[in-house]
C-alpha cells in the first residue's frame, strides 16, 4: 500500500516537474522571440550637441509619430500631411522599412534644405517591416516656415 502511494507521489512530482520545465521553456522561447524581433529606430542628429537616441518601433507608426512620442525635436509645420518639407530626414539605415516614396513626397523633398538620395519626409515614412533603422535629423535651427 505505502509503496503504491510512493509510486503515485513520485509520478505526480515528475509530471509537475516536467510540466513546469515545459512551461518555463515556452515562456523563455516567447520572451526570446519577442525581444529578439523588436526592431529599433536610432535617431542621430546633425547637431553634434544632441546625443543619439534609440527606441523600439511598432508597425503602422510613422517616423514623425515616433519622434513626437519621444520628444525628438523635428519640425512638422503642415501637421504630417505631406504639405511641407519641415519633417525632412535622412534614412541612414532601413530604407526598406517604408513604402516607396510618392511623387508628391519627392516634390516636397526637392524644396527641403540640402536634399540627398536618402532623403524622406518623416510623416510619410510609415513602418511596414521589422527592420532596425537609423534616421538622421537635420539641423532644426535652419528651419523657419519651410
Ligand atoms: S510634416 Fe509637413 S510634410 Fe511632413
Amino acid at each position: 500500500m505505502w509503496q503504491l502511494w510512493g509510486v503515485e507521489l513520485l509520478s505526480v512530482m515528475l509530471k509537475n516537474y516536467f510540466n513546469a520545465r515545459a512551461t518555463h521553456a515556452i515562456y523563455c522561447t516567447f520572451a526570446f522571440e519577442f525581444f529578439n524581433t523588436m526592431a529599433t529606430i536610432k535617431f542621430q542628429f546633425e547637431d553634434q550637441k544632441i546625443e543619439s537616441k534609440i527606441f523600439t518601433i511598432t508597425k503602422g507608426e510613422s517616423v514623425l509619430d515616433i519622434a513626437m512620442d519621444e520628444n525628438i525635436g523635428l519640425h512638422h509645420n503642415c501637421g504630417g500631411v505631406c504639405g511641407c518639407s519641415t519633417c525632412h530626414i535622412y534614412i541612414h539605415q532601413g530604407m526598406n522599412s517604408f513604402q516607396e516614396i510618392s511623387d508628391r513626397e519627392e516634390d516636397f523633398i526637392d524644396r527641403a534644405i540640402n536634399p540627398k538620395i536618402n532623403s524622406r519626409l518623416a510623416c510619410q515614412c510609415v513602418v511596414e517591416n521589422d527592420l532596425d533603422m537609423v534616421v538622421i535629423i537635420p539641423d532644426q535651427t535652419a528651419l523657419n516656415g519651410h
